[in-house]
């Protein structure tokens, strides 16, 4: 399992077990992270499973690709280091890897 940390705007987080080879929106869901809601199941159609990546994990697994950054746009608060956690796939590297949930989906 690969140990994840999900941070609220207020600073809680919560740390999840995600298993890898599965999309982090699914592990999210899974164990009940607040905010991620993931409305169209992981087809990049409603951008309710955003998250902020941290560094050094962002530049790891890099920017979103020209459809997703596109679904980004179309959040209330978008950063540049905005991805959708449905289009992230775990990975073991992504051990201790930390991201925010934005204000607008608490
Ligand atoms: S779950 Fe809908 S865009 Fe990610």
């Amino acid at each position: 399992m690969v140990r994840i940390v999900f941070r609220d705007v207020a600073g809680n987080a919560q740390e999840i077990n995600a298993e890898p080879g599965v999309s982090l929106m699914v592990s999210a869901k899974a164990h009940g992270i607040a905010g991620i809601e993931a409305e169209c199941g992981g087809s990049m159609v409603c951008a309710t499973c955003h998250i902020y990546v941290d560094e050094p994990w962002f530049s790891a697994i890099g920017a979103a690709g020209p459809i997703e950054a596109e679904m980004v746009e179309y959040t209330r608060h978008p950063r540049l280091t905005s991805r959708l956690s449905c289009q992230i796939l775990v990975t073991e590297a992504m051990d201790g890897m930390e991201v925010g949930v934005p204000l607008s989906q608490r």
